[in-house]
């Protein structure tokens, strides 16, 4: 009972309970079994033929008696070997050679697609993810780190699972802080610092320049008077003020690029709140043309009240436009531009009312197809962020402290530290992992404090036990190469391989979990929940652990060597598939 919890009805392998029932007569026993089990090859026939034998005459009385019966009269056969009644449910024993056989052989030929089943679910329809989404010249916070790393994971399984995906930064790029960035810059920015790193120069720039706006009472007005006007110009399309800012701006992505590609993450689109300038409008007069709009103290609203979500202000008196207007605009934009069949919002529960504002307003502009198919992925806050220095934190210090953490955790094995080749990287990659896996341990939802002690230790629930795990069998491998083609031992479709002697229950769990892949990723699609595959890679590692203690692999009789090697290089390219659907980069050495 413990092992079919795991499974559902849609993987029939291994044992599973099954809930019976019998409706108008029909007994009802969900069948999708080998037959679904798309991934692994078997003969749904054999099953079918068992329950087409089962007549509803033969079945009387409540759920327990009922499933009583089935139990009694299902003709067991060679893939379901037992069927035993557990109250309400049946429980179905698979034939575990065959498990066995038919889940290794399936990743052995699958390796980096098994999970996929072949990418069945998405097959044809497009999904848009906008994520990360930081704001120019502010810091990068906690908040945008797990939006980048909730968002990636989301766009990863859709993409593993057959969706076409759509990553999209939508950026922090527009508003009259860039007027008073752009004043900033002329007293006190330097050309140099900015090409040095854009990033911190201009955030730099900007704390200077709100200092000084509220240290000059006499010069605030004036400061924040030639914002507005420098902000309006840019909205009026002004090609030297649009000139400056597109700088930053520029220079800017490039430096992002640079950090996401550490973080190995990837956007088709860089977007962002200035590219809807007349797209507004046009969202702006769809407003007013379905009454949506009412004045108030000379700005437009839309009242939201009667849905308990207060009103929206979606142009200021002054004729300028807000954060939300950019929304509603560019959620018109995207429908028309990508037709998607999804769109995830990933960003901070702290705006949970903005996309409930968001969400209703497509509904009242009677645009259902785009309220229906987004959806906020929100999430909790991280507390105690920060590096030693304890400062403002940039995520480059961030991954630069992790980075630095992982080394020293590195050098205390003297012996295996020598041994690493490029141990700059490795560190950089664990240091990675450590944040990201802590980041998405827990239900989204749930905020965390962030502990560098706990998340960079080797052992636990952490991502370098993850990596260390994954290196271990890496390990393994290469000693193996050396006496065994792995190629036409353990790869090829018609190696010589007899799973039937991986009877030990260590082989059998570790069978057992790889099986149930597949469906961890369905519900991480259907939930956008990352912490079910960090528990399963978790497990996973975990029973690779103790297998490894009592299965040995090197200097064992060939037949046994080649089931063993193929039972742990199965279970390497599995957990491989779980590390990079959750966006951490495989080690093979640490
Ligand atoms: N830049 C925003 C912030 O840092 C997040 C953008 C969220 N996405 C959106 N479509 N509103 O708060």
């Amino acid at each position: 009972a413990e092992a079919a919890a795991k499974l559902n009805a849609e993987t029939i392998f291994g044992l599973v309970q099954v809930p019976a029932s019998s409706k108008n007569g029909h007994a009802t026993i969900p069948m999708p079994v080998l037959l679904k089990a798309g991934d692994l090859k078997g003969n749904p026939a054999q099953f079918a033929a068992s329950v087409a034998k089962i007549s509803t005459r033969d079945l009387k009385g409540n759920p327990a008696q009922f499933a009583a019966s089935v139990a009694k009269i299902f003709t067991v056969g060679e893939l379901i070997t037992k069927v035993e009644q557990a109250a309400i449910y049946l429980n179905f024993h698979a034939n575990q050679d065959f498990l066995t056989s038919s889940v290794l052989s399936a990743v052995l030929q699958q390796t980096d697609n098994y999970g996929s089943n072949g990418g069945q679910l998405g097959l044809g329809k497009k999904i848009v993810v906008e994520y990360s989404s930081p704001n120019i010249a502010k810091p990068f916070h906690a908040g945008h780190l797990r939006s980048t790393i909730i968002g990636n994971f989301i766009a990863n399984v859709h993409r593993m699972l057959g969706y076409e995906v759509v990553r999209i930064n939508y950026l922090g790029d527009w508003g009259k802080q860039f007027g008073l960035l752009a004043v900033g810059f002329e007293k006190y920015g330097s050309e140099e610092a900015l090409n040095e790193n854009p990033i911190i120069h201009l955030f730099d720039v900007y704390v200077k320049i709100n200092v000084r706006c509220s240290e000059e009472a006499t010069n605030d007005a004036t400061i924040h008077d030639q914002a507005r006007a420098y902000f309006q110009r840019m909205e009026n399309g002004d090609e030297s003020a649009l000139a400056i800012w597109k700088r930053f701006r520029d220079l800017s992505i490039t430096k992002y690029i640079d950090i996401y590609k550490r973080l190995g993450i990837e956007f088709d689109v860089y977007s962002g709140e200035s590219q809807y300038s007349e797209s507004m409008k046009d969202a702006l007069a769809e407003l007013k043309e379905k009454n949506l709009l009412t004045e108030s103290l000379g700005a437009q609203i839309i009242e939201l009240k009667d849905k308990k979500l207060g009103h929206v202000i979606v142009e200021k008196s002054d004729g300028t436009t807000l954060y939300i207007t950019r929304d509603i605009a560019a959620g018109i934009e995207r429908f028309n531009t990508y037709n998607y069949d999804q769109q995830f919002y990933v960003v901070a529960a702290q705006q949970d009312l903005h996309f409930q504002q968001l969400f209703e307003i497509f509904r009242r502009m009677g645009r259902e197809n785009i309220s229906e198919k987004c959806q906020h992925i929100n999430f909790g806050m991280v507390k105690g962020m920060s590096t030693r220095k304890g400062t403002v934190v940039f995520l480059e210090d961030i991954l630069k402290e992790a980075a630095e953490t992982m080394h020293t955790v590195m050098k205390g094995n003297e012996e295996k530290y020598k041994q690493i080749e490029d141990p700059d990287a490795i560190a950089d990659i664990l240091g990675i992992s450590a944040v990201m896996i802590q980041d998405m341990s827990s239900r989204r939802i749930r905020g965390y404090d962030f502990d560098w002690r706990r998340i960079t230790s080797f052992e636990g629930d952490t991502g370098p036990y993850l990596q260390y795990t994954h290196a271990r069998i890496c390990s393994i491998q290469r000693r193996l190469s050396a006496v065994l083609s792995l190629e036409k031992d353990i790869y090829a479709a018609d190696a010589a391989i007899d799973f039937s002697l991986l009877t030990e229950p260590a082989a059998h769990a570790l069978v057992d979990l790889m099986a149930t892949y597949h469906d961890v990723l369905l519900a991480a699609c259907k939930t956008s929940e990352p912490c079910g595959v960090v528990t399963f890679a978790l497990e996973l590692s975990r029973a690779i652990s103790s297998a490894l203690d009592t299965l040995r692999v090197i200097d064992q009789e060939p037949a046994v060597q080649r089931a063993r090697a193929a039972l742990f290089i199965a279970a390497r390219h599995t957990l491989s598939n779980a590390l990079r659907i959750l966006g951490l980069t495989p080690v093979e050495q640490m």
